[in-house]
């Protein structure tokens, strides 16, 4: 079956321009003005449409457990929402749970195998480390899997110390894995919330009080410094620090093998809506910051210091009590009110990963914060590079699989809870307009996304293999 796509502006990470593009199956098979249908090729026409590949997400957490309940997008409603949004590809992280890494590898394929509706990868946590962790760690690239997480926050769950982390740090380099890091300071962290619970503080913006954001830049110089002395390449995710943001440029501009994410919640929220009677909305690790920290990450993002916008989609219902309507079926699922009486429960993580490209495109793009260069490059082109899937994936050329995302310009809409397709209660955007928006997502070749209806299906999602990461 083939799709002649005719009349579209079509952006690249480097270059746009008015054409058209032919899908033969599940491939691109060209692009170029003036492409001629044959017979058995359905022509969509895209006047006045503009297309970019379908985006790469790399920091998604469906289905995961946390605080006595569970992230509330599985591995098929979050994939849903996922491309509601734009978003073809989504890798989620496996929790260490299981007596060996293979195990946890597949538990997660357990999880994710029948419901994925999109393509997805997987990286692995390491979140304890010993000299029989050391020996699986280089088998994890057979099962298709370039990339490791490593914690310098959450003691005594998911925090490695210094030297674990270096060692990792070179078991990765021999083996061409990536190591990502989650750069915070535990031990002050501990410490502040021993205090603040002593002191009574209990509402939701002493998660961010105790969480400041002078440890997170410390921990950002410690583990660029512990790559470099391990010689290793590095991925920061979520950056969310002026401080944190200007020391990747620095290492960068050394010509270190550093490399960095941030989320959009970092751009454009700060404690201050943590202070709100519904704070808990807001509670994620890292915590939001200052509007000076936000001005600064958009400034460098649009200076190219960061290479991905990911999303950290961690989503919990706000008011887990009272169920919502997911396909027609009341949804309840416990969330941010088990931490009403003291943010140390309050379930960490936000949703994101359907508002992702639609946020960034109207209020990055838009707002030239970011060219739309930057936009294919930073949510789609770059992490496909970085975590090894391009140019299958977050490229629009020949013989790359057709994940394709069709905008319509100027179609303004009202954002919120009611037009995003997370499965929860709330959305970090509501009532926020949307002037471009999306009508169709194809995964390889596949109309999935179609003027607001889904045409997807759980299961239609694949894993991937992971080739060698690379360093952008
Ligand atoms: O609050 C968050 N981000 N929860 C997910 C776990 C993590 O650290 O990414
Ligand atoms: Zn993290
Ligand atoms: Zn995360």
């Amino acid at each position: 079956m083939k799709t002649l796509l005719k009349s579209a502006r079509i952006i690249t990470a480097s270059d746009e321009f008015s054409g058209d593009i032919l899908i033969d199956g599940e491939r691109i098979k060209a692009l170029g003005a003036g492409l001629e249908a044959d017979g058995q090729t359905r022509t969509v026409d895209c006047t006045g449409k503009f297309i970019t590949p379908g985006g790469v997400d790399v920091h998604t957490h469906f289905d995961l457990p946390m605080f006595g309940t569970v992230s509330s997008d599985d591995h098929y409603t979050g994939h849903k929402a996922a491309a509601f949004g734009g978003t073809t590809t989504v890798f989620d992280f496996i929790s260490q749970d299981e007596p060996t890494l293979a195990e946890s590898v597949q538990s997660w394929h357990a999880k994710a195998d029948d419901k994925a509706a999109i393509d997805f990868g997987f990286h692995m946590n390491i979140s304890h480390f010993d000299d029989a962790v050391a020996k699986e760690v280089p088998a994890l690239r057979d099962m298709g899997i370039n990339s490791l997480k490593v914690f310098t926050a959450y003691n005594g769950r998911l925090r490695l110390d210094d030297g674990d982390i270096f060692r990792v740090l070179r078991i990765a380099r021999d083996n061409r894995l990536l190591v990502m890091v989650h750069a915070e300071n535990g031990d002050v962290i501990d410490v502040l919330v021993k205090e603040a619970l002593q002191s009574g503080h209990t509402s939701p913006e002493w998660h961010a009080l105790t969480r400041p954001a002078a440890g997170a830049v410390e921990s950002v110089f410690r583990v660029i410094q512990l790559a470099k002395q391990a010689q290793a390449p590095l991925y920061i995710v979520h950056m969310n620090t002026a401080g944190g943001v200007r020391l990747l440029r620095e290492a960068r501009e050394q010509g270190l093998p550093v490399m960095g994410e941030t989320c959009p919640p970092y751009l454009f929220f700060t404690i201050e809506d943590l202070k709100k009677p519904d704070g808990a909305k807001w509670i994620c690790s890292p915590p939001m910051r200052s509007l000076q920290d936000n001005q600064v990450i958009q400034k460098l993002l649009g200076e190219g210091v960061l290479q991905v916008m990911a999303t950290d989609h961690c989503p919990f219902f706000y008011d887990g009590t009272k169920p919502i309507l997911y396909e027609g079926n009341p949804v309840a699922i416990p969330g941010k009110e088990l931490g009403k009486d003291d943010f140390t429960k309050i379930p960490n993580g936000l949703p994101g990963v359907g508002d992702r490209m639609l946020l960034m495109w109207n209020y990055g793009v838009r707002k030239h914060m970011i060219t739309p260069q930057q936009f294919v490059a930073q949510h789609c082109t770059n992490p496909a590079k970085i975590f090894g899937i391009y140019p299958q994936k977050g490229a629009l050329l020949p013989g790359a699989d057709a994940d394709l995302v069709i905008w319509d310009q100027d179609n303004p809409i009202t954002y919120g809870v009611e037009v995003a397709r997370h499965r929860t209660d709330y959305n970090l955007y509501e009532g926020w307009k949307l002037q471009d928006t999306i009508s169709g997502v194809y995964l390889r070749g596949k109309l999935i996304v179609d003027n607001g209806q889904w045409m997807g299906a759980k299961g239609q999602g694949r894993f991937l293999h992971c080739d060698d990461p690379q360093v952008i």
